[in-house]
């Protein structure tokens, strides 16, 4: 044998060894004892990006006006009538021709923030006056959230909004006298809970949006942050710290649960655009962050509200109530309707049967005489779906007259807030409009 092959020979060899070594290192490491190579590390930084912007996105609660019930998500569609016309929420998945697949990090960032498309400005249906506050880091992990999906290809109807109120240009115009183009910046004097909190309640969760009085211009009034408007017809009640008539005498425990579940033992359920911001976007905060949010609303200024929606714990027809139905004597008409439709539901304690959900007792929402969202919830029935868990109640605007819905919802008033509610059948003809 030459001293090649004996070289070559010798060579298969040792290569041979170093495989064997090779393959039982490999079989009898210590399991997680892996380094972790870079090229491992890029797919956790992306998933991890994704992760935070799907949080987000939910914190912000993109979703509930860019998706119409039933349909695709983020791919637009949902009506918004405003007193001028008709605007529609847009398709923000990454779909190129009808989405917003084509867009940079800028144009994506000036919109959320600053109400400018490439169309020109954004009407403030789209809560920019709030995602002004976000930062341009969580803005694009919302974005590369978004471009994660998949695209929907799906057209946007165009807006029908009579002139001046179709020239978006006037938007500039309302931009200048109401618009401040600003990001958050922290509180020194306030704890990172409480700046967490505020971060949370403005920049993403856009509680004022519904929350706080407009005025004449559709503006937030600053002065009178969360105090309480009418939204949809729905009254979204004064959230500030007032003991009567905000959220001041809730205790830790109804308030959390409330936000992160809809319901609040003792107090209100969440109904109407409440539950949608509950089943969307509440719902899927950390423990940590409802706690930030409290904190924050704790310590921002007590507005007082009208002293007539303010909550009486202990009505007296309640009290006296009991579940069964009242004796004929008592029999008006918004009790036969109540007993017909309502009780086999809620109970004539108010106390809800089956579901924590139906009670109406202690709930803003029958205290209130004017009973806007008792009227609301009626006509358009409500639903919340928290986890797996659904809760849901009927509408009965088809089934029952301006007059019936009227009664029905005084009745309410009465037994559940022992007030004296003012609801007139012309209000509920109004109500129905919304
Ligand atoms: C309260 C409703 C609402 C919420 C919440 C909302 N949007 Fe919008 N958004 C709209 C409406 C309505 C429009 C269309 C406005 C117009 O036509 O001027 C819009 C427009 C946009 C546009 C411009 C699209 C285009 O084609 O010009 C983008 C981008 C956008 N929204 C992103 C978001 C993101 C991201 C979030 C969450 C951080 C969000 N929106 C939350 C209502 C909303
Ligand atoms: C889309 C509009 C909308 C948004 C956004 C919204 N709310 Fe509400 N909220 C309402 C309405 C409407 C009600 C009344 C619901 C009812 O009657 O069941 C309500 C009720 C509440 C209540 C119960 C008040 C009571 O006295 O019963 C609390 C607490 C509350 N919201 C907190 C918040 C917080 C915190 C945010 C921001 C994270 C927020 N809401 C965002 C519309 C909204
Ligand atoms: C099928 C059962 C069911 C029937 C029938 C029903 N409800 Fe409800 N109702 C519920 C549930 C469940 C909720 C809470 C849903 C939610 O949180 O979105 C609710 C919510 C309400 C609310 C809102 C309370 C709040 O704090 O926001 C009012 C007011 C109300 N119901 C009144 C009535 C009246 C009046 C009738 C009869 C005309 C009626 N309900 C019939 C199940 C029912």
């Amino acid at each position: 044998m030459s001293s090649t092959w004996k070289r070559l020979l010798w060579l298969l060899f040792v290569s041979g060894a170093l495989v064997a070594v090779y393959v039982l290192y490999v079989l009898l490491r210590p399991v997680g004892a892996e380094p972790s190579a870079p090229i491992a590390g890029a797919p956790v930084e992306i998933t991890a990006k994704l992760a935070r912007g799907e949080y987000l996105a939910r914190a912000a609660d993109c979703v509930a006006c860019h998706t119409v019930p039933g349909g695709k998500p983020y791919a637009g569609g949902l009506t918004f009538k405003l007193p001028f016309g008709t605007i529609y929420g847009t398709n923000i998945t990454a779909d190129r021709e009808t989405g917003i697949g084509n867009w940079s990090d800028d144009q994506f960032v000036r919109a959320v923030r600053e109400g400018v498309g490439p169309e020109g400005n954004l009407y403030p249906a789209m809560p920019y006056t709030s995602y002004t506050a976000m930062s341009r880091e969580d803005a694009l992990a919302i974005k590369a959230y978004l471009f994660s999906l998949p695209p929907v290809k799906q057209p946007n109807p165009s807006n029908d909004l009579s002139f001046p109120f179709n020239q978006r240009w006037g938007m500039a115009l309302w931009n200048l006298a109401f618009f401040e183009n600003r990001r958050f910046t922290s509180n020194p004097d306030k704890g990172e809970q409480w700046n967490r909190g505020a971060y949370l309640t403005t920049a993403l969760g856009h509680c004022g949006e519904c929350h706080s009085p407009r005025n004449l211009a559709f503006a937030m009034k600053q002065s009178q942050y969360l105090a309480g408007e009418v939204v949809q017809g729905w009254f979204a009640a004064n959230i500030t710290p007032h003991k009567e008539t905000g959220i001041g005498n809730w205790s830790e425990q109804q308030l959390a649960a409330y936000l992160a579940t809809g319901h609040a033992p003792g107090r209100s359920s969440a109904s109407g655009p409440m539950a949608e911001a509950v089943e969307h976007s509440l719902q899927y905060l950390t423990p940590g962050d409802i706690q930030a949010m409290l904190t924050y609303l704790r310590d921002i200024p007590a507005i007082a509200g009208d002293s007539a929606t303010a909550v009486n714990l202990k009505p007296q027809s309640a009290l006296a109530a009991t579940v069964v139905a009242p004796t004929p004597r008592q029999d008006s008409l918004g009790q036969r309707l109540f007993a017909q439709n309502c009780a086999g539901c809620h109970l004539w304690n108010g106390q809800g049967r089956q579901t924590k959900y139906a009670s109406l007792r202690g709930s803003t929402a029958s205290n209130d005489p004017q009973g806007r969202s008792v009227v609301q919830a009626i006509l358009m029935g409500t639903r919340i779906s928290i986890d797996e868990h659904h809760e849901s109640m009927p509408g009965f605007a088809e089934s029952h007259s301006d007059e019936e819905v009227a009664e029905l919802a005084n009745y309410v008033i009465a037994q559940f807030g022992g007030k004296q509610g003012t609801v007139t059948a012309s209000q509920v003809a109004e109500q129905r409009k919304q």
